[in-house]
């Protein structure tokens, strides 16, 4: 079945897209569930459940070569610009290293860095994250011997507004590349990098992942740590998973992806010419009303009922489902480990999201620390590496 090409939504030029995608994006998806934007070529951009599952199902017809990861430096590489028929054995591959089995005997250092970088004093979260997380993706791939102002050095564009993170760095990235050489020369034991010797591609392969894990990680974790410590039911505080969950649906690191269509193809009932540029939005689908009762609300309790299909994606989904999710998840759950005590309590904070590369915090976000209620950090050491 195919349905007409739907009209195109009036405000949809690229000065929105640059000024305020999230506001074009729901403006259009007030619209219908698949519409076209004017950006600097065509663009259809669809959010519902068919739609996801039809373009992240089918590497052969959806490219990412030519999409808008190619736009950064720090994402046109690796796995990430790898596309069928190549993807699918280099992924099979890649995936035992960071399967959850292969990462949990990193479980104890990163429960040790968190306990580290614990703050004594009231913080701010995005501060505190991005230097947490900068610490425990160099321990987990690298075994924290990459020299750690050269790895600030080469990640911090990537905390800053647009164009920074797109623009051509050679001198870093190429310092960078020497660094990761040299660890691959003699990992310490571990480390994903140990896993990777003599791949002919490893450096590229880590330097692509530490890219796509430091922001998203990060502002995940600065959400995660000031939703924590607001938290009024102590459920969430023995277990944070269910109240990670809902971080990941209301501000999706990966607020957008996109892909190239091949050939001629259809989607969700709507015609797709060869070379159309697609877009699928975890944002927009995990704001949807008719998937998620009230989703503009925090509650960490709505996954007692499950998930439905293609709704869920802060990790997208299919053969090409972040590479890292496993690892997200076990830095989260490490770093939030030692702020569950009662003596880290919600300040002030402005945690309407602000779409950049990634999504992150439009405001600070502050966390205070009740020093009477404070115990000694003590090494916390996990159960069995979840
Ligand atoms: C909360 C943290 C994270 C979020 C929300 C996230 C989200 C995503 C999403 C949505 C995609 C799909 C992109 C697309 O469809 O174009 C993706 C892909 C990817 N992610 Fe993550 N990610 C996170 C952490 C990580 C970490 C820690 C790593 C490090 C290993 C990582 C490495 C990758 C790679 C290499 C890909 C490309 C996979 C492929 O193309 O086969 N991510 N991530």
């Amino acid at each position: 079945m195919s349905v007409a090409m739907p009209p195109a939504v009036p405000l949809a030029d690229l000065w929105g897209w640059t000024a305020h995608p999230l506001r074009l994006l729901s403006a259009g998806a007030a619209a219908g569930p698949v519409f076209p934007l004017r950006l600097w070529r065509r663009v259809l951009v669809g959010y519902r459940p068919d739609w996801n599952r039809a373009v992240l199902g089918d590497l052969d017809t959806f490219r990412s070569v030519g999409s808008l990861s190619g736009l950064t430096p720090y994402l046109a590489a690796g796995i990430v610009h790898t596309d069928a028929p190549e993807h699918h054995p280099r992924r099979r591959q890649l995936n035992r290293h960071f399967s959850t089995r292969a990462l949990a005997a990193l479980s104890d250092r990163l429960a040790e860095l968190a306990v580290r970088y614990r703050p004594a004093e009231t913080f701010e979260a995005s501060r505190w994250s991005a230097t947490l997380v900068r610490r425990m993706l160099n321990a987990a791939l690298f075994g924290s011997a990459l020299p750690d102002a050269l790895l600030a050095r080469f990640l911090a564009p990537l905390d800053r507004r647009l164009p920074a993170p797109l623009l051509p760095r050679p001198r870093i990235f190429s310092r960078l590349d020497a660094a990761i050489a040299t660890v691959l020369a003699a990992p310490p034991p571990g480390c994903v990098a140990a896993q990777l010797v003599g791949a002919p591609d490893a450096v590229e392969q880590l330097r692509t992942a530490l890219a796509a894990g430091y922001d998203t990680t990060a502002h995940t974790l600065a959400w995660a740590a000031w939703h924590l410590a607001g938290e009024t039911d102590d459920r969430y505080r023995t277990e944070p998973d269910p109240l990670i969950d809902e971080v990941l649906r209301l501000y999706p690191a990966g607020w957008i992806g996109s892909r190239v269509a091949a050939r001629d193809t259809g989607c969700a009932g709507v015609p797709v010419p060869a070379g159309t540029m697609v877009l699928y939005s975890p944002y927009l689908t995990h704001r949807d009303p008719s998937l998620w009762p009230d989703p503009t609300a925090f509650r960490p309790d709505r996954f007692a009922d499950g998930r439905p299909s293609w709704s869920y994606l802060p990790f997208a989904a299919g053969p090409r489902t972040c590479l890292g999710a496993h690892l997200a998840r076990l830095m989260l759950r490490r770093a939030l480990d030692p702020l569950r005590a009662p003596a880290f309590r919600q300040g002030t904070g402005d945690p309407a999201p602000r779409a950049g590369l990634t999504l992150r915090p439009g405001g600070r976000l502050l966390v205070e620390v009740d020093h009477a209620r404070l115990r000694p950090a003590r090494r916390s050491v996990s159960a069995g590496g979840r």
